[in-house]
């Protein structure tokens, strides 16, 4: 099968916003009493928002300390601490090899879509300068099973007008490398070798990613 499009998350893959959202939950862990660290962070990537906090308050044993309206109320404080830190970003908080490998996809007429659980999404891609690049963005407010479900790879293919075959998905987050491999794409996983050890093919930094390196594993 020939491929023909990308489908890519955002958050750690295209910019360090993982890094952001980590700070932001951290900040807001501290306010309940409990404790964020990178192991357990690993398990909030690619996770929205309200379903992220559910992890974080059984993670504090503290799932009945919150009404649905106190929850609401915490989420926004956790989103709002983001918003602040995403706001000076520039196309130079693109990740090494990021650049490069959206021109080698557009050099081969490679089709690309967004699929990021981020409701903060298309406000930041139009900071890295990368808006343009994207033929589709995954509307996450439109899902109804967010990531490890494969819903959101799916719709990013069907909004390409493209099988799930024909494209690759590109990833962080383990919950991100299930969503794509239920989806039955290829997988292409960054960083974490524990979290990635389900992807179809695996990178330690986004410096390593090349197009003819993937089409190679993929068997193009
Ligand atoms: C994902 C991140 O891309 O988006 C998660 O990996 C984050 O960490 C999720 O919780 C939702 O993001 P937002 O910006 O809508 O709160
Ligand atoms: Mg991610």
């Amino acid at each position: 099968m020939t491929i023909k499009g990308f489908i890519f998350d955002l958050d750690g893959v295209i910019t360090d916003t993982a890094e952001y959202h980590y700070h932001a939950w951290k900040t807001l862990g501290k306010k309940m009493g409990i404790e964020i660290d990178r192991e357990f962070n690993e398990k909030l990537k690619g996770i929205s928002r309200m379903d992220s906090l559910d992890r974080i308050l059984v993670h504090g044993g503290k799932t009945d300390s919150y009404t649905e309206t106190e929850k609401e109320a915490l989420a926004a404080d956790k989103n709002g601490e983001y918003v602040k830190l995403i706001e000076d970003i520039t196309p130079a908080d693109l990740l090494p090899g990021i650049p490069e490998l959206l021109g080698e996809l557009k050099a081969a007429g490679i089709k690309l879509a967004l699929a990021s659980a981020s409701k903060n999404g298309p406000v930041i891609l139009e900071r890295l300068g990368i808006t343009a690049d994207f033929d589709e963005i995954v509307d996450p407010s439109l899902l109804a099973k967010g990531k490890p479900d494969p819903e959101i790879f799916i719709k990013g293919a069907h909004q390409l007008g493209l099988e799930s075959s024909e494209c690759i998905g590109v990833e962080d987050a383990e919950a991100g490398i299930d969503a794509i491999n239920g989806a039955e794409m290829f997988s292409v996983g960054v960083g974490d070798p524990e979290s990635m050890k389900d992807a179809n093919y695996r990178v330690a930094n986004t410096s390593e990613l090349s197009l003819v390196k993937i089409m190679a594993a993929v068997g193009n």
